[in-house]
């Protein structure tokens, strides 16, 4: 640190300068961020000072966190869900995965999830010394029911499943692997981080969400496709008590108890959430999905037209291809085994599909 301050000239210029660094969002086909919209952009400055860690100081804030969570458990077919506003799906993954190990205290805990799952399993079972079972995927990328019930045991604290898979964008067969979930009494986590705000607007998706009655918990990101200020997820649970098992005692703070992973923690990506998804409804919502469905439906008739063929038709917006160039200029990113990935967000245009497909058809020529 300098002696004496900079001058807000000098040091505007500076920081400007290095943001200029950054990669514009107009060519990022990567990434499962997207630009916050405007009217979330707006809410967050006007709550830029609230800490929801201590929220007797934030009244008007808490009540926000409250009604977010109340809109995404209607969303979700439980509009009397537990939940609070995470940093992100890491977070959320991690606290569902502290609650189902405290509720069935035993010796070598284990938790099943699909080959498919983010890496913020490995950091929670890490942290939380449980066995992690990574299961192989059907022929179709998504969790298999069978082989989920084969590996279940009485050491089995939770089975996972995802909505909208990272890499190749698939729904697992919920209803399926819920049954086993039911039939061994096992704690289920839906990951639906990313797909949470897809699947509700899409035609024909079997049921995923608190209507399948097994379903204990899920994630969601408002900072994904809920274009949100970053950070904002939410974790929500069926049962809001069972949150209780993870309270610590507050003494100094305008609460007694806590339940969350941070404490201090920002309101205004919280008010950026509730803005945009209040300001869209549903209907704005759907009308973002339904062309970012179009968009990835687009690219892979283009790229299918060149000669890549898909690996596999995704359920929600992420497309992958057997395609092995390096588009220049352009980022899009590998699975681990080795396809192209890109994921269709909001900022992914019809016009940013027909110029990526311009520059492959180039590379192609
Ligand atoms: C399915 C899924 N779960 C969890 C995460 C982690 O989310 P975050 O990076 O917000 O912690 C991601 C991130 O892409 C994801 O796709």
């Amino acid at each position: 640190m300098k002696e004496n301050g900079s001058s807000e000239k000098e040091l505007f210029s500076f920081l400007s300068s290095v943001r200029s660094d950054d990669l514009s969002y107009d060519r990022i086909l990567s990434s499962m961020c997207t630009r916050p919209h405007p009217v979330a952009v707006r809410a967050h400055m006007l709550f830029i000072e609230t800490n929801l860690g201590d929220p007797g100081l934030f009244p008007g804030t808490m009540g926000l966190e409250d009604e977010l969570i109340r809109m995404l458990g209607s969303l979700f077919h439980h509009p009397d869900a537990g939940g609070y506003a995470t940093s992100g799906g890491t977070e959320s993954n991690i606290q569902a995965l502290r609650i189902a190990k405290k509720q069935k205290p035993v010796a070598r805990p284990n938790v099943i999830i699909p080959a498919s799952a983010h890496f913020s399993f490995d950091k929670a079972c890490d942290m939380l010394g449980l066995e992690m079972r990574s299961v192989p995927l059907d022929a179709t990328y998504r969790m298999n029911p069978d082989t989920v019930a084969e590996t279940v045991d009485s050491n089995t604290v939770a089975i996972v499943s995802i909505v909208g898979t990272t890499e190749y964008g698939m729904i697992d067969p919920i209803r399926d692997i819920a049954a086993v979930a039911g039939e061994n009494g096992v704690f289920f986590h839906v990951d639906a981080a990313f797909g949470g705000l897809v699947a509700p607007f899409l035609e024909g998706i079997p049921p995923w969400d608190f209507t399948v009655p097994e379903v204990s918990s899920i994630s969601v990101d408002p900072h994904k496709m809920g274009m949100s200020t970053i950070p904002c997820g939410a974790l929500l649970l069926r049962d809001p008590g069972a949150f209780g098992c993870l309270n610590v005692d507050t003494p100094y703070l305008s609460v007694k108890k806590e339940c969350t992973l941070a404490g201090t923690r920002p309101g205004a990506p919280v008010a950026g959430a509730y803005a945009v998804l209040q300001y869209l409804g549903r209907e704005g919502l759907s009308a973002i999905v339904s062309g970012c469905m179009e968009n990835t439906r687009r690219l892979i008739e283009g790229m299918e037209a060149y000669g890549y063929p898909r690996i596999v038709t995704p359920d929600v917006n992420v497309a992958t291809f057997d395609c092995p160039l390096t588009p220049e200029g352009w980022r899009i990113s590998r699975t681990r085994q080795g396809h192209m990935r890109t994921v269709l967000m909001p900022h992914v245009t019809r016009d940013v599909v027909e110029s990526f497909l311009c520059t492959i058809g180039e590379m192609n020529a």
